[in-house]
């Protein structure tokens, strides 16, 4: 039961769709019909409006921290589950017919909602990676590949079944970008095409 309610909890947050409401209300335009369509900061970011994009990867972040957060003081051991339908209900918001966004920024909140030093070297992985190859969606997919390994490496092999689970998602929400990658033609950071 706890699980279901810590389900609940984290799909209700993580489908809260910040970065179309925030465009939506400051009139920067329907993120749905600009760039990739997605919903999250990177296709923020192509609205120009680099503050906006700034706002809404922290608040999709936040949303993944507070699910996990919350699940683990109302429903101890319940966090992985609350964890895992953040992610999805980021993905999948039902308010929006079941099409969000791709899920790095949550999946960074929830992983440093898990266990700190898994977030920390999934920012790293992200950071790094877009430092390198100006691709958002390279950076992304590294930081979410990482993220179980991280878990069982440092000792939190309890989260890496979630993790593993995110993981897949994360790359499956990823799969035009991977055919973009590819074919080469995937947009770095700063380009206007998408
Ligand atoms: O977080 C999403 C990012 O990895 C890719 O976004 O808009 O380039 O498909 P986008």
């Amino acid at each position: 039961m706890t699980q279901i309610l810590a389900i609940a909890l984290g799909y209700l947050l993580g489908s809260i769709p910040f970065g179309l409401l925030l465009t939506r209300l400051t009139g920067a335009g329907d993120l749905r019909s600009i760039g990739s369509g997605n919903i999250g900061a990177t296709n923020v970011l192509r609205t120009g409006r680099k503050g906006l994009a700034a706002t809404t990867l922290l608040l999709d972040l936040a949303k993944g921290l507070v699910a996990v957060l919350l699940a683990r003081s109302i429903w101890p051991g319940a966090e992985p589950f609350a964890a895992v339908a953040a992610v999805v209900g980021h993905c999948f918001p039902a308010w929006l017919g079941f099409r969000g966004g791709k899920g790095v920024a949550t999946l960074a909140g929830v992983s440093f909602g898990l266990a700190w030093p898994i977030g920390l070297v999934y920012a790293g992985l992200w950071l790094g990676m877009l430092a390198i190859t100006r691709v958002s969606s390279v950076g992304g997919m590294s930081a979410a590949v990482g993220a179980p390994i991280a878990a069982l490496v440092l000792g939190y092999p309890a989260y890496a079944p979630a993790l593993a689970i995110l993981a897949v998602l994360v790359v499956w929400m990823h799969r035009a970008n991977i055919a973009r990658l590819r074919s080469g033609t995937e947009p770095r950071i700063g380009s206007s095409k998408a």
